[in-house]
């Protein structure tokens, strides 16, 4: 594999709503950002992914864009981004900026005009068709329940979002749509980005004809029809070769739905297109027949078969991106680990697990200190809009209010997205106002004050495991193979490049447990790395008594 930074690089997700805010309306912003560099620092992150900080109007919290050079009026100026910018350069690492293309706002100046007539010049910016039978263009459901269309008074014509109804498609089958992406992208390349995280880039390309989706559902999802669509590899190599290709960049594509197959025909190091997509097979490992509210069981043979299949079908052709959670998922140590007794037990094995895969680590706001989900008493303590239309929608079709409840508890994107706990004042020191969503009542134990303070903490663990990342490159490029793949408590591998090899055993679970080291491993004496537990004197590799959720890392020599 090649050698480049972004493989070396760990990233670290800021949701800008939520992470810091400055001027006491309640909503974080970029002069906030900023005055949390340090803390940043001291992590030893490298790259910053920012959510989205453009001007719009909060349908999706800036993921419905109304103005691609503009930075949102809440968040700040388009001088303090560029102080952002310089900041972060000064201290040597990166930022990359959310790329939202699938869609725009419907307040966007291009759809504004598209709506008021038919020939309008932006018309064919989105897709517009015909009504059928006094019905929506088509069956497709979308990601935010209801149909994906909405009809139009100005002409009576549908258009398509296959997001929230202020989420409009655009249509990249018009190269005029094209080169207006390619050229903000290289604005925002000019003044000095490091890269993109590209929002839903695969669903770009839609089937010509759309048609309708299967399903017994008035509507249905029609992903067959737009994800991975007949043109997408066209057009992300159309957009390497007018624009990627001419910066030492990263990018990362937001791919929901793709295959390790799929994956490598996006980031096959010889196809000129990304260098790292975002896959979902593992955040669909607790979804039912019913879908992502559904919620079910997940085993961990099965996480591990998940893992694997991409370590291993990725490897020598591919670059990997590794998150456990973001701001569109629940809390990693409440989804996979522990968040009573063993929060922090859990919090860090999991994130031994993160950073000894091949790839390249992404940490979610927070995640760093073991934040956990959250339990609002109602509806309207909730502000995210997927959640908000599920709940509304499943009410409707006479579900039980407290099931409703219990999905949003396990899966709803607000837990994450609380205001990051920086300390045990009110509002855990995010705003001296009224936080736009309520701050997890548990701040007043977790929060980074208090995490800074501890060099036992969470975040101390974090800061060691980027440490180790930069002095091993066995845990950037080495190759990935699995132990006692069909273990059900106990996920252990190894990772080899050339003479240096790397065990790594997890504990997923609260109950202790034997690790057996198969003979097939061998090796003369080893070098404890990092744990979570001390490694007692006695300890045998061959044969360990781990504890609850412990983690251990050791070299092999
Ligand atoms: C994926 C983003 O991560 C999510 O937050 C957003 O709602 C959708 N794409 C639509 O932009």
């Amino acid at each position: 594999m090649k050698k480049t930074w972004w493989k070396e690089s760990v990233v670290y997700q800021i949701y800008p709503r939520s992470f810091q805010d400055s001027n006491g309306d309640g909503v974080g912003d970029i002069p906030g950002i900023i005055s949390r560099l340090d803390y940043l620092e001291q992590l030893g992150v490298d790259v910053i992914w920012l959510c989205p900080v453009y001007e719009s109007p909060n349908d999706d919290n800036g993921y419905d864009i109304s103005n691609y050079q503009a930075i949102m009026n809440e968040f700040g100026t388009i001088g303090d981004w560029e102080r952002l910018l310089q900041e972060l350069h000064g201290r040597g690492m990166k930022l990359i900026m959310d790329l939202v293309v699938n869609h725009t706002s419907d307040e966007h100046p291009w759809f504004v005009e598209s709506r008021k007539s038919k020939d309008n010049a932006y018309r064919d910016y989105y897709i517009w068709r015909d009504g059928k039978d006094g019905k929506e263009p088509n069956n497709w459901a979308s990601f935010f329940s209801g149909s994906a269309w909405k009809r139009d008074e100005a002409t009576g014509q549908y258009f398509l979002h296959l997001f929230s109804s202020k989420q409009p498609d655009l249509n990249w089958e018009n190269e005029k749509v094209r080169r207006e992406v390619y050229d903000l992208m290289t604005w925002w390349l000019e003044k000095g980005v490091d890269g993109f995280r590209m929002d839903v880039i695969n669903l770009i390309s839609k089937v010509e004809g759309l048609p309708d989706a299967e399903g017994d559902g008035k509507y249905n999802f029609g992903g067959e029809f737009f994800m991975n669509g007949p043109r997408i590899h066209e057009f992300l190599q159309e957009m390497n070769r007018e624009v990627l290709s001419k910066y030492d960049i990263m990018t990362v594509g937001e791919t929901p739905g793709v295959s390790p197959g799929e994956a490598s025909l996006y980031v096959g190091e010889d196809r000129g297109e990304l260098n790292m997509v975002f896959q979902f097979e593992l955040m669909d490992i607790d979804a039912g027949p019913g879908g992502k509210w559904n919620v079910t069981p997940w085993k961990l043979v099965d996480f591990k078969r998940i893992m694997g299949k991409w370590q291993v079908e990725l490897d020598g052709k591919g670059w990997n991106s590794l998150y456990l959670n973001n701001h569109d998922q629940p809390r990693m140590v409440s989804r996979f680990g522990d968040d009573g007794e063993y929060r922090k037990e859990s919090a860090k094995m999991l994130a031994t697990l993160l950073h000894t895969l091949q790839g390249t680590p992404y940490i979610y706001q927070g995640e760093e200190l073991g934040m956990t989900n959250v339990k609002f008493a109602g509806i309207d303590e909730y502000r995210d809009i997927e959640t908000i239309n599920m709940y509304k929608e499943y009410l409707e079709a006479g579900r039980a209010e407290k099931d409703v409840m219990a999905s949003i508890y396990s899966k709803g994107r607000d837990n994450a997205r609380t205001p990051m706990q920086w300390d045990a004042s009110l509002h855990g020191g995010f705003t001296t106002g009224t936080p736009w969503l309520k701050i997890n009542p548990n701040y007043k134990e977790i929060n980074a004050e208090e995490a800074l303070r501890d060099p036992d903490s969470v975040f101390h663990y974090y800061r060691q495991l980027i440490e180790l990342r930069k002095r091993h490159e066995v845990i950037v490029y080495g190759r990935y193979d699995v132990l006692l793949e069909e273990d059900e408590r106990i996920y252990a591998y190894t990772r080899t490049l050339g003479e240096e090899r790397l065990l790594i055993v997890l504990n997923f679970f609260a109950d202790p447990v034997t690790f057996e080291l198969p003979e097939a491993v061998a090796f003369d004496s080893y070098e404890r790395l990092i744990g979570n537990y001390a490694w007692p004197e006695e300890a045998d590799p061959r044969r360990l008594q781990l504890r609850p959720f412990e983690a251990q890392v050791l070299k092999l020599n």
